[in-house]
């Protein structure tokens, strides 16, 4: 019997469209390492806000970035990011990052000093024994990993959106963001051509995982 293969799932969508609950989900099911890149985008709006660098500075940006390390540490499934050997803390969820982050992600320099660590997943996930990688974000299928084995790109209604961002108790810019996302140049948020569109605004959590789940199960026996 040939050994089950090593799996890429990636999972695009807007703003509090699902994407988190679904991957944490399939990570257990599966055992699949959990990659939020999202949190990323966060963890390094904190870090370059707390520096007082703004997102206009190209300069001052192209420098802080250069000098900044970032490794993995595992938190139970999921990556965690650290910079400069610190995890991100609870601020990356705040207003403040909700309206500093997509200014951000939209220069092609802080997404290209994201860009080689997220690939480096995979390796982190293969180390430490999972059975592959569900990375989660607004490019993934589309730029980081288009071939990836699976790819699905979630869409709900903005007002059910808001409601499910509200009853976390999290204030949020959801429709700035997905505005700000979408008409970027550089890796815009959009469903990449082949993905499976999930339309999550009328199914709950399980439905939508199961329909995933039905199609990646086979592939992993
Ligand atoms: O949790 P939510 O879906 O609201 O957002 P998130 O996944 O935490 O992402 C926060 C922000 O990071 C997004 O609004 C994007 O501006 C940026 N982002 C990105 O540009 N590319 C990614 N792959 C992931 C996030």
């Amino acid at each position: 019997m040939s050994a089950s293969p090593f799996i890429i799932i990636a999972i695009d969508g807007g703003a509090a469209s699902g994407k988190s609950s679904s991957s944490r989900i399939l990570a257990d099911k599966f055992n699949l390492l959990h990659v939020d890149t999202g949190s990323f985008y966060r963890h390094l709006t904190a870090e370059l806000l707390a520096r007082k660098v703004p997102h206009t500075d190209l300069p001052a940006l192209k420098a802080a970035l250069a000098a900044l390390q970032l490794t993995t540490r595992l938190n139970g499934r999921s990556a965690q990011m650290l910079v400069d050997g610190r995890p991100a803390g609870d601020e990356i969820r705040d207003q403040r990052v909700n309206e500093h982050v997509s200014h951000y992600a939209a220069i092609p320099e802080v997404r290209h000093a994201l860009l080689g660590y997220q690939r480096g997943q995979v390796a982190v996930g293969r180390q430490h024994g999972f059975r592959g990688v569900v990375m989660e974000g607004r490019d993934i299928g589309s730029v980081i990993f288009p071939d990836a084995d699976f790819r699905f790109f979630l869409h709900a209604d903005p007002v059910e959106r808001a409601k499910r961002r509200e009853k976390e108790g999290r204030q949020d810019s959801i429709a700035e963001r997905d505005r700000l996302d979408s008409s970027r140049k550089t890796s815009p948020l959009t469903c990449p051509a082949g993905a499976t569109d999930i339309d999550s605004t009328f199914l709950s959590l399980e439905q939508v995982v199961e329909k995933m789940a039905a199609l990646i199960a086979p592939k992993l026996g």
